[in-house]
């Protein structure tokens, strides 16, 4: 599979990894720290304006938009405006994934995860190394699992929530949408949208999310 990832920080080298789990390659980086589009070492660079023309000169690629913020993650595929089809769904060879589940474009299962029966996963969300999703959750869109979270079973997590590293969800409990839940919380009620929880029991913080969340 011929991958262009887009974004070139932290996130896109373990995206790398991911690929190169099951023998892919990445034929470019697109990143707005590149002004022009150049070819070197057998890659292509450019930046993310550049994705159409990416298009039009290679046949059969696919697209990974790898940063890690739920918000910066919508608003370039928002901009892009690509058709569902040119994003890949990227799953690293370690991760254990229930044939029952599914798992939508864009979005990216890293090393030594596990997805269990009758998970659904939407759109250009992220789970993180070794996480745990297990039975029946609902993961919408632009979502991020950090390392070592763990949904457990019938758990909703709307669009653009962050469940931070270690974090555990109780069953049954709905996490609002672009929420925040601390690293090593124990979320054990139904949580807002545009909020941050913290703490075990996750407990609300007094700030909210912003509800910016546009282009
Ligand atoms: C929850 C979080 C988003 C809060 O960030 P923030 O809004 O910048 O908050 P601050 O660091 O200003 O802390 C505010 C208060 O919350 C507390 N707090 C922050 N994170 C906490 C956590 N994970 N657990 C418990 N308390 C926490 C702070 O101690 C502070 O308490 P105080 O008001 O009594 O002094 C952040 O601390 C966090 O846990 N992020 C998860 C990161 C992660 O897992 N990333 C994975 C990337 S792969």
């Amino acid at each position: 599979m011929k991958i262009v990832i887009i974004g070139q920080g932290g996130h896109s080298k373990v995206i790398n990894d991911i690929i190169l789990s099951f023998e892919g390659k990445v034929i470019a980086y697109l990143d707005d720290k590149y002004e022009a589009f150049f070819y070197q070492n057998d890659q292509y660079f450019g930046p993310i304006s550049s994705a159409k023309y990416i298009i039009s000169k290679i046949k059969n690629i696919k697209f990974v938009i790898g940063i890690g913020d739920n918000k910066v993650r919508k608003s370039i595929y928002e901009r892009l405006a690509l058709p569902t089809e040119f994003y890949a769904t990227l799953i690293h060879k370690s991760a254990i994934i229930s044939q029952s589940a599914s798992i939508e474009s864009g979005s990216v299962i890293m090393a030594r995860t596990v997805v269990n029966a009758n998970t659904r996963i939407g759109k250009h969300s992220i789970i993180n190394t070794g996480s745990i999703v297990e039975h029946d959750n609902r993961i919408s869109n632009f979502v991020h699992i950090s390392p070592n979270a763990t949904l457990t079973g019938s758990v909703t997590i709307n669009e653009g929530v962050h469940i931070g590293a270690g974090a555990t969800v109780i069953p049954n409990v709905s996490i609002g949408e672009w929420s925040v839940i601390g690293a090593g919380a124990a979320v054990i009620t139904d949580i807002p949208a545009y909020r941050t929880a913290v703490g075990v029991p996750a407990k609300l913080k007094i700030k909210n999310v912003t509800e910016d969340v546009g282009v």
